[in-house]
């Protein structure tokens, strides 16, 4: 597994495993522990999460299947997202889907995450979307006590646009160290709307969600699809790699940009396949062929 490293405190792996979708999995405690363990035995050892997935519960089933290992969590890095709240189960105080950015939110949100998971410190926290009511002394206040008792080792963000990226930085003591965006073959945006090119410059590498469109990549019932899928099948081919899912995610790693996919699957063949697809490097012609079937028209 290839590293990259993101501060003094905080290297991660090229591919990624995300818990959004951690319920549907439907695992035991100690399936979700033995899953893990497997993940991490093919070299997958940072974990993305969030408080708000699964209704606000999933932090919570990973801790209760890491506390049956006591030294793996010691062995993973875990990322988590605050910032979103609605009302749910969980949190029946929340009266309004809304995003709450205060120092207060960040603080009680990180300090539920440690709870959570059974841990003393985060790795990495992200911002989870940009705020149009954001107030970014009010998030720096929130990072600065919260780097300084230890709680949470390294921030970001997810879904800003370079310039609320920029703002934010302005007032931080810590450096931002990514920003989390939706990047898959179906989902070009980061590669035209500057975001990329803004991570670029400041030498930071951005975590991708939906690296597989969130499964639609396999739905092959619109021409744009079967297009995009018919030209990473025919590079792979070339690479004698007939995997679907291995060739988007190849799409994604051979990028100058270093993107770091986070896989969504609750199967540890497909996240196998990610692994694997590291073996592949498209040139820049090959990646630009998908990248053309995907927009549905010639370079100019
Ligand atoms: N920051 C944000 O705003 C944000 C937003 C969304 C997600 N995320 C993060 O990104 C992670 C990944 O997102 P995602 O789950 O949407 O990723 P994804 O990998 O694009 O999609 C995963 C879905 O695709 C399905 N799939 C995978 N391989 C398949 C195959 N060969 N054939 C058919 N279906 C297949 C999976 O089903 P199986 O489980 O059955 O394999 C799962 O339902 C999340 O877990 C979360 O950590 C962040």
């Amino acid at each position: 597994m290839e590293h990259v490293r993101i501060s003094d405190t905080l290297t991660m792996d090229r591919i990624i495993h995300g818990h959004w979708r951690l319920l549907d999995w439907k695992m035991t405690k100690e399936e979700l522990l033995a899953f893990t363990e497997e993940v991490l035995a093919l070299g997958v050892s940072t974990i993305d999460t969030a408080d708000i997935y699964g209704g606000f519960s999933c932090e919570e089933a990973f801790g209760d299947a890491l506390k049956l290992n006591k030294g793996l969590r010691e062995k993973l890095t875990i990322v988590t997202k605050c910032g979103i709240v609605f009302p749910c189960e969980n949190r029946p105080q929340y009266t309004s889907h809304h995003y709450d950015q205060s120092r207060k939110h960040i603080i009680k949100s990180a300090e539920r995450s440690l709870k959570n998971m059974g841990t003393d410190y985060l790795d990495l926290l992200l911002i989870h979307r940009p705020s149009p009511f954001m107030d970014p002394a009010e998030i720096s206040e929130a990072f600065r006590e919260l780097y300084q008792s230890g709680k949470v080792r390294n921030f970001g963000v997810s879904n800003f646009k370079s310039s609320q990226f920029e703002l934010l930085s302005s007032y931080l003591d810590y450096p931002l160290v990514t920003n989390q965006v939706e990047i898959s073959p179906l989902k070009l945006d980061v590669f035209q709307d500057g975001t990329l090119d803004h991570l670029m410059t400041r030498g930071l590498y951005p975590m991708a969600w939906s690296p597989l469109a969130g499964g639609d990549l396999f739905r092959g019932d619109g021409e744009r699809v079967q297009k995009v899928q018919k030209a990473l099948l025919d590079i792979g081919e070339k690479y004698g790699e007939t995997r679907l899912d291995t060739l988007a995610y190849a799409f994604l790693l051979s990028h100058p940009g270093k993107i770091l996919p986070i896989v969504g699957s609750g199967k540890i063949d497909r996240i196998q396949n990610a692994v694997d697809a590291q073996k592949i490097k498209m040139n820049a012609e090959e990646w630009l062929t998908v990248y053309k079937a995907s927009m549905g028209r010639n370079l100019p």
